[in-house]
């Protein structure tokens, strides 16, 4: 598929982010990629706090056959590398940048860098590294998000109000933890600290695609506009979407759920059986230029397409499109983290609600596929995709044919509300109230998006919001009983 910028121009137009390396496979092309990056500073804004220098992960001699890491070296690589991405997705933001909160829902860039230092600092150094010092006491307060067992904590909403730490001071605060949560894997660590370190690399993958959504929201909200990352014109499709095909899938009795091996959230266990009647799947996602059919079909304005808390929400807030489209010169335009851009009829629609979702469903004659049937699907398919490693940072056309789009470019919203598998407990302790406690009123969301860190998600992976929230990269795929 030729794709042509907007001013007609064609080409690359992103470059691949310095970090953008899988641990399991990293070679020369990553190696290099590190070391080009040693000792270089992040220039924030006017870069008025000290550089942060970065750490090289082991090196090997890559000429010679290498034994397997051990969980240990493993996890002793990826530490650095998954805290210099959010250093790497922070740059380029100034303090007021990085401080001001655009809504409930998002948080500043500064709080996500500094509550993911303090999850490592609290959940494991505190706990396991003897002789440890807090960075500052008075921090737990600001950066304890939703953690009861752990404490008191300043309201989510009022996040923005946080202008001291300054930004110079929450990196002061990743560099001494980085280094305290250097020494602890150097000491033979306890397997419970190489799970909560694992847990801690994890969690901060998540809230690296919080980062780009709540950046991309604020930005949103600034008559400037300003571009998350350079702004060339991203390309359009000339030729249209790939044709929909249809997938058929037997019905059945089968497992879902995580299996146990590698890690997983706990929400995606326990395994267990769960039947299926034979459906089918679209072999894509539902793109822009069917969200425009829906639109100039009378979609926002057809109650009988949806659901009725989702109407009630589309008469509060006077949805007409997608959340960003704004028209410009008589053409459907929207903010993207690439600042401005016109809409890609070939690309896959994002930035909808689970209410939105349901009703192009109903438009569509369709409907949303259950969680299970997705799973089963995602079945032995590669976790791959157009996610935050291919620097585009926004959907992508779907490109030849098959099953595809199931991993990256959008979060698919699932006909399944967020619900405990059968078995599930919720762990004892402040780990606890990682998931469990949100299995309400929720609905799941599979795939993982443009925004998702690589390695990040799996065919049992449950990510949930509330079904009028569109700040994530959310879309959907239609499903069909068989
Ligand atoms: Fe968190």
């Amino acid at each position: 598929m030729e794709l042509r910028g907007p001013g007609g121009n064609a080409g690359a137009f992103f470059v691949v982010p310095p970090w953008a390396v899988s641990i399991g496979s990293r070679g020369a092309r990553g190696a290099r990629a590190v070391a080009g990056l040693r000792g270089q500073s992040i220039g924030l804004g006017s870069g008025a706090y000290a550089p942060y220098r970065f750490r090289r992960p082991h090196a090997r001699d890559r000429s010679r056959p290498q034994p397997a890491p051990s969980p240990e070296t493993a996890l002793r690589d990826r530490l650095p590398v998954t805290r210099e991405r959010s250093l790497w997705l922070a740059e380029g933001l100034s303090d007021a940048d990085a401080t001001v909160q655009s809504m409930e829902d998002a948080s500043p860039a500064k709080w996500h860098l500094a509550h993911t230092t303090w999850f490592f600092e609290t959940m494991i150094l505190a706990e396991h590294l003897p002789g440890y010092t807090r960075h500052d006491d008075r921090f737990p307060y600001l950066y304890n998000s939703y953690y009861e067992a752990l404490g008191s904590r300043h309201p989510r909403p009022r996040r923005g109000m946080i202008t001291r730490p300054t930004l110079a001071e929450v990196m002061d605060y990743r560099a001494h933890v980085d280094a305290a949560m250097a020494q602890l894997l150097e000491s033979a660590p306890a397997p419970e600290v190489l799970e909560l370190t694992e847990l801690g690399i994890n969690h901060e993958e998540q809230h690296q695609e919080l980062m780009q959504t709540d950046i991309l929201h604020l930005f949103a909200q600034n008559p400037l506009r300003p571009a998350f990352r350079p702004s060339e014109p991203l390309g359009v499709s000339e030729t249209g979407a790939e044709p929909l095909d249809w997938i058929a899938f037997n019905g059945g009795l089968e497992a879902f759920g995580h299996d146990g091996g590698g890690f997983a959230f706990d929400c995606e266990g326990p395994r267990h059986k769960h039947w299926l009647e034979p459906f089918r799947l679209a072999s894509r996602a539902v793109t822009n230029g069917e969200w425009i059919a829906f639109i100039e079909g009378g979609g926002y304005a057809t109650p009988a397409l949806w659901l009725s808390d989702g109407w009630a929400t589309v008469q509060a807030e006077g949805w007409q499109a997608p959340f960003y489209w704004y028209r410009r010169d008589d053409e459907r335009w929207t903010m993207t983290l690439r600042g401005p851009q016109p809409v890609d009829p070939a690309a896959p629609v994002t930035h909808v609600s689970y209410f939105e979702a349901d009703a192009f469903a109903a438009f569509a004659g369709c409907r949303l596929p259950t969680e299970f049937e997705w799973e089963r699907a995602a079945h032995g398919v590669a976790p791959e995709g157009n996610m935050l490693d291919s620097g585009r940072l926004r959907p992508a056309p779907a490109n030849g044919g098959g099953l595809a789009q199931l991993y990256g470019d959008v979060w698919e919203w699932t006909a399944s509300p967020f619900a405990p598998y059968p078995g599930f407990r919720v762990a004892e302790g402040a780990v606890g109230e990682y998931n469990g406690k949100f299995m309400n009123g929720q609905y799941v969301l599979r795939g993982g998006s443009c925004a998702t860190p690589p390695g990040h998600v799996r065919a049992t992976y449950r990510n949930f919001f509330q079904p009028e929230k569109r700040w994530q990269f959310s879309g959907l795929r239609l499903a069909a009983d068989g």
